[in-house]
């Protein structure tokens, strides 16, 4: 696997490519069977596969949430190199953003419900970040997972949007033996609330419950539920167990 440590590294060594068998899968790193499912996916499809690990300063709000992120650099680059990935993109601040973020992406309708109403600037440095990946690697498939089916949404609309020339291709939920959604922040459970964490995906697909009760139950049982509403025929979940906040969302059945 080659290892670009630099933006300027990356477009040095691929001058000159095929971008046509071009594929990307961007992440954070703290990387799980979730990501692997995307790599493994972005592997079999493409000649060139990219993974860019970068934790996105401008996408959180919270900054002890951007100092807890999990960085797992070396077991990461393992993963990597086991899944036959071909490229991993290191990033700096500073080239990827060089006028820092007084240029960005916005979107002012999807973006601002669910993650984005209590989190109004989170989805602009989502997408500000993932259209500069894209432009960098001018990667022409990009796979996200529908857990973030938010993100994964809004990203197609932008690529709509501005034309670009790239295919968003989104991965259905990777689950543990429970129906856990796998999340870089699982490891920062306690043994307890990794019990109930587990119980979260089993309420939300219970089609007998309005989502009100759903919230009713889950703070009834120590979870902070941020919301639980439901809209483009999905059902969303956003719940702090502690300081760690989790995500979820099933697809609705009539
Ligand atoms: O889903 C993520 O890990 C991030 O939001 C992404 C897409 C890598 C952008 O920073």
């Amino acid at each position: 696997m080659n290892i670009h440590h630099g933006v300027a590294a990356w477009l040095a060594a691929c001058e000159g490519g095929d971008v046509l068998g071009r594929g990307l899968v961007p992440t954070m790193g703290a990387l799980h069977e979730g990501h692997g499912s995307l790599i493994r996916q972005c592997v079999a499809e493409n000649t060139q596969s990219i993974v860019t690990i970068y934790v996105n300063p401008t996408q959180f709000e919270n900054p002890d949430d951007l100092g807890n992120y999990p960085d797992s650099l070396q077991d990461d680059i393992h993963y990597l190199e086991s899944l036959g990935v071909s490229d991993l993109i290191l990033p700096q601040y500073k080239e990827l953003y060089p006028f820092d973020f007084t240029l960005f992406v916005d979107e002012s309708l999807d973006s601002k419900v669910l993650c984005g109403k209590n989190r109004t600037g989170h989805f602009k440095g989502v997408l500000s970040v993932v259209m500069k990946l894209i432009n960098l690697t001018q990667a022409r498939r990009v796979y996200f997972g529908k857990k973030d089916f938010q993100q994964y949404r809004l990203v197609s609309k932008m690529v709509e949007a501005y034309f670009m020339p790239t295919r968003i291709i989104g991965m259905d939920t990777v689950r543990d033996e429970h129906g856990l959604a796998l999340s870089s922040r699982n490891r920062r459970l306690s043994d307890e609330q990794l019990v109930l964490a587990r119980r979260m995906n089993v309420l939300l697909r219970d089609g007998s419950l309005s989502t009100e009760e759903i919230a009713d139950q889950l703070n009834s049982w120590g979870f902070r539920v941020d919301y639980c509403e439901e809209r483009w025929g999905r059902r969303f979940v956003a719940a702090f167990l502690g300081e760690v906040r989790l995500i979820d969302n099933v697809e609705m059945t009539p």
